[in-house]
């Protein structure tokens, strides 16, 4: 409108001004005149008035049509000046996005040269694996060990590595314990054959061909007295082994080589000494049981496994005791009786006992001890006292809830001191670890504990000299409340994951032989998806729409599915990380094509010999702008994204959510889980997301489902989103470059809370206002890394995600859970620039409370089953390095917006 004014007022008054110019030119005189004449009206006559007036109406008449012409002339000028500047304008859009374009066909033109030249120079190809070199025969009938030199067998010598090549997956068979039974005095209990044999046969080392065996497991049993006389200590209570079976089980190869006799103490715990083989002849088998004494035990060849108290298999959780407070009701407490001391081989712990009592007695604390040295006979279920070694007092159930109360329980050494292992002595870890009481064991300079040559119990027990026992008040005391937790959190995972249920304890027993041997596991089995469509089907593609809102940027290259490496590490884990996969993060029973703690090569390595892969920012030289924009850095090698949607009969907001992953950089593949009664229907078109679209059915309506690790998924990032997430190419590709550097934590958007429940003070709270602290990241827009999908389904215990099927939510606050429990770190937020959801999306209130008060439940249900809430919180949020800087004008920002 300005503009029509501006433009109109010159040409008017231009108008005017040549028209009193053209009539000046008639010439002055008839000008003065026509003013002499209005100077003086009256004297001039009607007739001339009116010729007069007629010749100004002429003028005006014909002034008005020329002004009109010259308007209408204007309208089309400035039409034709409008279309030619939009024309312009779209040109010049149109060669931004050329040259954007370009500038991205360009960037990936050289990835691609550079991709090829690396395939060039390496021009070994890779070794392949091996055919599994397997035996054929059975073991050869070969002369035995003299019984006297047994006890120096070590697996140098008396285990034949013939058997189990690097690649032969390390195949076990297992005597039928129906079959062969190979006790004297009883029958082996009919609970641990069945169990042990449904346990083994979801090991996957487990085969049937006893040919191709590297390892012989026969079942021996549990402790079993062969004499029920209690007041007789010459006959110890101990089961007999039949020697004559044993060696003629028909593997056995004349010696035992590559055997495992595995007995497992049960029932009867306070009998005897538990050990099925003192004083019989093994030849080179191995030995696996909770028993030993100090000079039969042989360190690196035989085993202590706990006994087996829980249950076969399957959740455990139920049985612990939550981990908080750290100090509990009682400082330390101890339940057993000694049976009379008649051998002079055993310990006087008379003078021990007089010391506790006095340290209970005379503490100048208000901390309060539980110290029962005698048990009370009317409570007493067992009859039969243990030869050496301290009994249990009480029931399970009494003995729980004072273990429930206690922050530490005291574990004392056997009282016969030839002893490193007694099946008490572990039954009483067992029982401690479970309730949470830290495990003090005052002679555990001479004991040993379960697998100990994999697991370090100095993070989860307290192990002490007799001689400390007037010291102990003191020591205990001087611990802080973290280290309380933190020793008491380590114990729980020990106890869970290796001595827990028959399953563990067994799958552990393999894992440690196999870990003696460096033989890789089994690699972890991946989901096979049902694809929703058939081979010779896929959905038409069509071209998406232009996404206006994406910022003329371009983000990196547009390359070559390319997937991450896998299994490249078959024969360092165990040697380099052995230690964390058995006590921190890990799991030691299978193996991973990749795991978010595989180690980078260092800086200068880089640029010397190990360059392959690597895409340093101006190569090498840094940068930021272009450099950056072309280049992934970081001290990783190049990778790509999997990005998993998780859909629910939603063809159209999953068709929108495609679309916008057009041009989007390092993305790998898109898996679609399509979660829904009927499959996606096949008529419609799809839009074409310039990378691979592979969609799977799922057998059930259910969100654990987006954590399915399935075969399709071969890069190590996964980049989970719901349909309906909005996330621009910018924040995805910054998200993904951040997540490159946390690779062990849940890098995303939208961040969350847990808050206490001030109200009733009984647990946490699920927050999603606005808050300077987070904990949580949810997973409909998150990055995480391949291997938490299966630990969400093999680590996680399964109350968890039955949780999540029965409310259908809370699937990202269980992720949250587990990754934080593993590592003991809190989740990554990036950049605050973006939208959620499609914001026109109706959410009813009452369903949105509905939805608050089951997450609210979520998050108390699942600190229960963990014992306690692994969620930690942070302060800190990633945006780009340059972001809000100022640099000079010359110079680019990493990224245009964030
Ligand atoms: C020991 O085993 C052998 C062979 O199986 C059997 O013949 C013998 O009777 C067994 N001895 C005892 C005492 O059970
Ligand atoms: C594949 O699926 C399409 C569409 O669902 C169907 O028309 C076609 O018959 C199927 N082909 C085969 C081989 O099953
Ligand atoms: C490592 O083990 C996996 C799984 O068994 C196998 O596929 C892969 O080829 C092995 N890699 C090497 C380098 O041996
Ligand atoms: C969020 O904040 C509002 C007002 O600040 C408050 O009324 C509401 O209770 C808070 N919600 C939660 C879940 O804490």
């Amino acid at each position: 409108m300005v503009s029509v004014i501006l433009f109109s007022v010159p040409l008017v008054t231009h108008y005017y001004l040549s028209k009193y110019e053209s009539s000046s030119s008639l010439g002055l005189n008839a000008m003065q005149n026509t003013l002499d004449a209005l100077v003086d009206i009256s004297t001039v006559n009607a007739e001339d008035l009116k010729i007069r007036i007629k010749e100004m109406l002429r003028i005006k008449a014909s002034v008005s049509t020329e002004l009109r012409e010259l308007e209408e002339r204007r309208g089309r000028l400035q039409k034709e000046a409008a279309a030619a500047s939009a024309k312009a304008e779209s040109v010049k859009a149109e060669y931004t996005r050329a040259t954007a374009e370009l500038q991205r066909l360009r960037v990936s033109a050289d990835q691609a040269r550079l991709a090829q030249l690396e395939a060039i120079r390496r021009d070994s190809p890779e070794l392949a694996p091996p055919n599994q070199i397997l035996p054929s025969r059975p073991p050869p009938i070969i002369p035995s060990l003299h019984p006297s030199s047994e006890v120096h067998c070590r697996m140098h010598s008396c285990f034949d590595h013939s058997r189990c090549s690097l690649t032969s997956g390390f195949p076990i068979y297992f005597y039928d314990p129906d079959i062969y039974s190979p006790l004297a005095s009883a029958e082996i209990d009919g609970f641990l054959k069945t169990t042990l044999r449904q346990t083994l046969s979801y090991n996957a080392h487990l085969t049937r061909n006893p040919n191709e065996a590297c390892l012989y497991l026969v079942l021996i049993g549990e402790a079993f007295p062969s004499n029920k006389n209690p007041s007789s200590t010459t006959e110890p209570y101990r089961l007999l082994l039949n020697e004559t079976a044993i060696k003629q089980l028909p593997f056995w190869g004349g010696d035992g080589r590559n055997h495992v006799l595995l007995n497992l103490a049960r029932r009867e715990l306070s009998v005897g000494s538990g050990d099925a083989f003192l004083g019989t002849s093994t030849g080179r088998a191995m030995i696996a049981q909770s028993t030993f004494k100090l000079q039969q035990f042989r360190p690196g060849f035989d085993v202590i496994t706990p006994p087996a108290l829980g249950p076969p298999g399957g959740d455990v959780w139920a049985e612990c005791a939550p981990m908080a407070p750290a100090r509990r009701k009682y400082l330390m407490s101890f339940q057993g009786s000694k049976s009379p001391a008649t051998d002079p081989n055993r310990d006087n712990d008379k003078q021990l006992i007089e010391a506790l009592q006095k340290t209970a007695k005379d503490s100048p604390t208000s901390d309060v001890f539980f110290l029962q040295f005698e048990c009370d006979p009317s409570v007493e279920r067992r009859a039969l006292l243990p030869i050496g070694d301290w009994a249990l007092c009480g029931t399970d159930r009494s003995r729980r809830s004072v273990l429930r109360d206690s922050t530490f329980v005291l574990i004392l050494a056997p009282a016969d001191h030839t002893y490193a292992s007694t099946a008490l002595l572990q039954a009483r870890l067992y029982e401690a670890l479970r309730s949470g009481a830290i495990p003090v064991i005052l002679g555990g300079d001479r004991t040993r504990l379960p697998y100990d040559e994999v697991l370090d119990w100095r993070r989860a027990t307290l192990s002490l000299p007799k001689a400390r026992v007037t010291e102990l008040h003191f020591l205990l005391r001087a611990l802080s409340d973290a280290d309380l937790l933190t020793f008491r959190r380590q114990g729980r995972l020990l106890w869970e994951r290796y001595m827990s249920s028959l399953q563990a304890s067994v799958d552990t027993l393999i894992a440690v032989i196999r870990t003696r041997l460096n033989i890789p596991g089994r690699p972890v089995a991946p989901i096979m998806g049902t694809p929703a469509f058939n081979e010779s089907y896929y959905p038409t593609k069509v071209e998406p729409p232009a996404v206006d809102s994406e910022p003329e940027e371009t983000l990196g290259p547009l390359e070559a599915p390319y997937p991450s490496p896998a299994y490249r590490r078959n024969y360092s884990m165990i040697l380099l990380q052995g230690y964390e996969m058995w006590n921190e993060w890990g799991e030691p029973f299978t193996i991973y094509p990749q795991l978010p703690w595989d180690p980078p090569v260092t800086s200068e390595a880089r640029f010397m010999g190990s360059a392959a892969g690597f895409r340093p920012i101006g190569a090498g030289a840094g940068g930021s702008g272009k450099e950056f924009s072309e280049a992934l850095g970081g001290d990783r090698p190049r990778e790509q994204f999997t990005i998993v949607i998780l859909t629910y009969e939603r063809e159209a907001v999953l068709a929108a959510a495609l679309a916008r992953l057009r041009g989007l950089p390092y993305l790998n593949k898109v898996v679609v889980v399509w979660n829904g009664v009927t499959g996606p229907s096949s008529s419609t078109s799809w839009p074409e997301s310039g990378a691979p679209v592979a969609v799977v059915r799922t057998q059930r309506n259910s969100l654990n489902n987006r954590f399915l690790p399935y075969h399709l998924i071969e890069t190590e990032a996964v980049l989970c989103v719901d349909d309906d997430a909005h996330l621009r190419h910018d924040e995805i590709v910054f998200a993904f470059r951040v997540w490159r550097e946390h690779r062990d934590r849940i890098v995303g958007f939208p961040g969350r809370y847990h808050a206490w429940d001030l109200n009733f003070n009984n647990g946490f709270l699920y927050n999603s206002n606005y808050s300077c602290e987070l904990s949580m990241v949810l997973t409909g827009a998150a990055f995480v890394h391949r291997y938490y999908l299966w630990a969400y389904w093999r680590l996680l215990p399964a109350a968890v995600r039955d949780y999540v099927d029965e409310y259908m939510n809370c699937e990202d606050i269980a992720m949250n859970f587990l990754v934080s429990h593993i590592t003991r770190k809190p989740p990554v937020k990036v950049t605050s620039r973006w939208t959620f959801r499609c914001p026109g999306c109706p959410v009813t209130l009452s369903a949105d409370e509905t939805h608050f008060h089951e997450r609210h439940k979520c998050i108390q249900f699942f600190s229960q089953v963990m014992g306690y809430t692994p969620l930690l919180s942070t302060q800190y949020r990633a945006d780009s390095v340059l972001f809000k800087t100022r640099i000079p004008h010359d110079k680019q920002k990493c990224f245009k917006f964030i």
